[in-house]
């Protein structure tokens, strides 16, 4: 249905990582290749050997790995990419994307690949809010980049407010009508 067609899961270091692992399986059950890049900060979050399990591939996290991409996984991973997801992307990534910083695997991805990217914000309200962050979204929005939520609701600090991950199952529609235009 999907064969053939790749999806760059990218995930950051935020609690939402654990929904992460739902979307990637979802993404497979519809037929695309998930390929699966995770911030160090992640992994405090959600094991590799879970994303890598239900990927299906192994799970890439440095920017160095001569063994496995000798042309560097942020060009081998980006190749071919009809999607990058990042889910849940952080404060920090979304930084990162904003000003073409390329410090770490994923930041480098987003410079590499071609495809539409879709970002996943997921942060406390206090800082989605921050002027900072709404500058950040506002010129990944100028420079192309989608966006699904993030959504109000409860959020792991015990408040409900804005800066909820959307569920994952809005993200896969919304990364399916981008992958459909
Ligand atoms: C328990 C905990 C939860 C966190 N949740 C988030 C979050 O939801 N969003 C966010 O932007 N940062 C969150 N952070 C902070 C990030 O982990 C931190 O900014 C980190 O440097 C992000 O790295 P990365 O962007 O490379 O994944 C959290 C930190 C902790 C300790």
């Amino acid at each position: 249905m999907n064969d053939g067609r790749s999806v760059l899961l990218a995930v950051g270091g935020g609690i939402a990582a654990y929904k992460s692992a739902f979307l990637c399986s979802r993404l497979v059950q519809c037929g695309y290749e998930v390929r699966v890049a995770m911030t160090h900060s992640a992994s405090e979050f959600i094991g590799a050997s879970t994303l890598a399990a239900l990927s299906g591939k192994p799970v890439a996290r440095e920017v160095f790995n001569t063994d496995r991409h000798p042309l560097g996984p942020h060009i081998e991973l980006a190749e071919d990419v009809d999607l990058m997801v990042v889910a849940p992307a952080t404060a920090n990534l979304m930084a990162k994307f904003a000003c073409g910083v390329a410090d770490d695997l994923i930041s480098n991805l987003f410079l590499q690949v071609t495809s539409p990217v879709l970002i996943a914000p997921a942060m406390s309200s206090a800082m989605w809010q921050k002027p900072s962050v709404q500058r950040n979204v506002t010129q990944l929005s100028e420079d192309g980049c989608h966006f699904v939520g993030p959504e109000t609701g409860w959020l792991s600090c015990r408040v409900s407010g804005e800066g909820r991950m959307s569920e994952p199952e809005d993200i896969l529609a919304a990364a399916e009508e981008l992958l459909n235009r």
